[in-house]
């Protein structure tokens, strides 16, 4: 049986722990530059934006932040089309990493994200550098769009579009 994983919105509450989790060697080598100022983001709920943590048997283990790449207000992604996603994922502790969680997790973020009906495709931009990372979205389906600089990080830019997502694992329903 699957781990029993579910995501709930983050809240101030959280804020001691994911600044634990942000200062753990493998967050930190899965974004170097990250200075994401959590007292001030875990107080905002814009639209373009859900900010969730993962409970296993309600056990906090993850984060994952879902954005529409085309209204988040820095602008990051550039010029995006409408209609689409933008996924950040990531484990707090080490011994939490390779469990099968972070599937799991994806899973529900995916079909977060196209319960939407509008939603075309799902973006993802690791570093280049963090190859298991890379591994672990192609298994999910997603394919490489390009290697693109994102500030000082070169990143690649996968893409998974909702048809090949449910051909993939038609068993995800909505
Ligand atoms: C990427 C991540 C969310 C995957 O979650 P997970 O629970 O470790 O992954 P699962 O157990 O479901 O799947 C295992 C796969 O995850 C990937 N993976 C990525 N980083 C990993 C790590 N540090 N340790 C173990 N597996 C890792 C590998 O592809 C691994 O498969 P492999 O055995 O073929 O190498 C998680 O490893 C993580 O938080 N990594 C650090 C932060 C990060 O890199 N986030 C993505 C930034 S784009």
């Amino acid at each position: 049986m699957p781990p029993q994983i579910q995501l709930r919105p983050a809240s101030i509450a959280d804020l001691a722990l994911l600044q634990h989790w942000d200062e753990q060697p493998h967050t930190i080598a899965s974004d170097p530059d990250d200075k994401w100022n959590w007292e001030e983001e875990l107080l905002k709920t814009p639209d373009w934006r859900e900010q969730l943590i993962a409970e296993l048997d309600g056990r906090p283990i993850g984060c994952i932040q879902i954005i529409d790449p085309q209204l988040e207000e820095t602008h990051y992604w550039g010029e995006v089309p409408p209609k689409l996603r933008a996924i950040d994922i990531w484990i707090g502790e080490a011994s939490d990493l390779g469990k099968g969680y972070g599937t799991v997790m994806m899973h529900l973020a995916l079909r977060r994200c196209f319960q939407a009906p509008e939603v075309t495709a799902v973006l993802i931009d690791p570093l280049e550098s963090n190859v298991q990372a890379h591994r672990f979205y192609e298994r999910l389906g997603f394919q490489l769009v390009e290697k693109r600089r994102f500030d000082e990080d070169d990143c690649m830019v996968y893409r998974l579009e909702r048809g090949r997502y449910f051909e993939l694992f038609p068993n995800s329903s909505l």
